[in-house]
């Protein structure tokens, strides 16, 4: 299977993102903590290609961290450097400045060799819709920047908002869409919300959560919805979930659909913790 959303709009985006890369020293890659290699398009390197990049795992608050030290290791060991962040509260950017720094720090030297004082570091904040690029860059901005909406192909002045002394960022994100070829990353993408439901059908993305949350974090359903265990096929214990909510037809048959909305509601309202739904191991050969 091979799913591209907005085709169209995926070769504009990274014409605008070539052109935009020009300007800065740094790339700024959000990815979701919760799915980090399936939030990010399988291009970036490509596109990126030389330049640095600082990759922010962002909504670190969703995630299991446990899980998120993993993926720290995991990235740490590609060579590439990470920071673990909460754009909506702003917790771990204040090093995003000194991170980028360090990534500059051959070139800043070089500078200097010459005689020439180092002007601040550029830097474009890049990812897909929804991972949160706006709210980072309004953190950072100390402002409310008008959101420029995720339509690529609209021009527009191109402005530096600066972060410090020593970092600037161009004030409209990099976006880059998600683009899978196996059902398993459109599953982690729906269920973090990151695509719209109606890509995929909306059952199979709770009975998808159902099976990973059934796997990885048992305790969490059993305590969430008072079941009694979790060991049947999921089916049934989704079937359970909405026997227990109270999700019945009028022949006493469960309420797919409105099991499926409360699941993926509570998880996405963290109702049932902060959770991950990818791990690096998932990603061995
Ligand atoms: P985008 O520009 O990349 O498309 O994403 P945007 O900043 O619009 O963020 C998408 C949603 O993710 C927003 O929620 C935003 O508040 C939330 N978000 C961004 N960063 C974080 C984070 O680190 N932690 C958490 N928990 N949420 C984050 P929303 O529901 O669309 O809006 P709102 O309810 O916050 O107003």
């Amino acid at each position: 299977m091979q799913i591209q959303w907005f085709p169209g709009h995926m070769a504009k985006a990274r014409r605008e993102i070539t052109e935009k890369l020009k300007m800065i020293d740094v790339v700024i890659e959000l990815v979701d903590a919760r799915i980090p290699l399936s939030s990010r398009n399988p291009m970036i390197d490509q596109i990126v290609e030389h330049k640095p990049r600082l990759v922010l795992l962002n909504k670190s608050d969703m995630a299991d961290p446990a899980a998120t030290k993993m993926w720290e290791n995991y990235f740490a060991d590609k060579g590439l450097l990470t920071l673990t962040v909460n754009s909506k509260t702003g917790q771990g950017l204040e090093k995003i400045s000194t991170n980028t720094k360090e990534l500059m720090k051959d070139k800043i030297a070089k500078m200097i060799g010459k005689g020439i004082k180092p002007r601040a570091i550029r830097a474009l904040i890049l990812g897909i819709p929804n991972v949160g690029k706006s709210t980072l860059i309004n953190r950072l901005a100390k402002k409310k920047i008008a959101k420029t909406g995720d339509k690529p192909g609209i021009t527009q002045q191109q402005q530096w908002i600066k972060v410090g002394k020593e970092l600037e960022l161009l004030d409209t994100p990099g976006i880059l869409w998600p683009k899978f070829e196996d059902q398993t990353t459109g599953y982690r993408l729906a269920v973090t919300g990151a695509i719209k439901d109606e890509i995929l059908d909306f059952g199979d993305i709770a009975l998808f959560a159902v099976r990973y949350l059934r796997e990885v974090y048992p305790e969490r359903l059993l305590e969430r919805y008072k079941l009694e265990d979790v060991t049947a096929p999921p089916i049934e214990v989704f079937d359970e979930i909405g026997r227990k909510r109270g999700c019945l037809l009028r022949g006493g048959e469960v309420d797919y659909d409105k099991a499926a909305e409360i699941v993926l509601r509570d998880i996405r309202s963290e109702k049932l913790g902060a959770l991950t739904f990818e791990r690096p191991s998932d990603y061995l050969d």
